[in-house]
């Protein structure tokens, strides 16, 4: 069976999280991987969690309940990303402790070239002071002490980036390493949510 492992893409709003999981994703499947699944917090907070708001409780019981996902689909064989802001070092503490075969990525970019970039107009309004709590304007982002891998996505490319997490992967045993066959170029970009 293949072996389950959770990518959990932690960082700033727009550090690009989702664009890494997505790009991974595919690279994974291109690796001949079946079972991969990407749990997104722009997605988890439509459906499983769409009760929820972005108080500390709300944010922490958010990330409870997609640990729980992620910890059953890690143990049964799953290649599972994350990507989700997890601001708090303790909720993403129990994650890995829950999690099989916990990766912590650190998806780390400056506040300015966030701001700059804002890719949806989030910080103008979070500046503006018509978003209240928002991470890393009005509200906490801990730092991660011990991630596996750390990705600057100010200075990296997306390539970039993703080669180096799947070298990790690879040198952790958990993916089968590149050959010919699964060159990436072969399979299209994933559509899906
Ligand atoms: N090296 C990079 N890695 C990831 N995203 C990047 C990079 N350079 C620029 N971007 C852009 O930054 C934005 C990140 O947005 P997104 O992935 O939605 O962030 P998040 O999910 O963390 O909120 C996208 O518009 C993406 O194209
Ligand atoms: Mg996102």
């Amino acid at each position: 069976m293949q072996e389950g492992f959770v990518i959990w893409f932690t960082g700033l709003s727009g550090s690009g999280k989702t664009t890494l999981a997505k790009e991974v994703e595919r690279l994974l499947r291109a690796r001949g991987l079946r079972y991969v699944q990407r749990l997104d917090g722009d997605v988890v907070r439509q459906d499983l969690t769409r009760d929820l708001g972005f108080s500390k409780e709300d944010r922490d019981e958010n990330i409870h309940r997609v640990t729980f996902v992620a910890e059953l689909l890690s143990k049964n064989g799953v290649a599972t990303t994350c990507a989700f802001i997890s601001p708090y070092r303790a909720a993403r503490q129990t994650a890995r402790r829950r999690c099989h075969n916990f990766v912590e990525v650190y998806v780390q970019c400056p506040l300015d070239v966030l701001i700059q970039r804002d890719p949806k107009g989030l910080y103008k309004k979070a500046l503006a002071g018509e978003i209240k709590g928002f991470t890393g304007i009005d509200d906490p982002y801990e730092t991660p002490e011990h991630p596996e891998i750390v990705v600057h996505t100010d200075r990296e490319t997306v390539e970039e980036s993703t080669l180096r997490l799947l070298a990790l992967l690879e040198e952790k045993g958990l993916i089968p390493t590149a050959n010919e066959n699964t060159a990436s170029a072969q399979v299209p970009a994933g559509e899906g949510r």
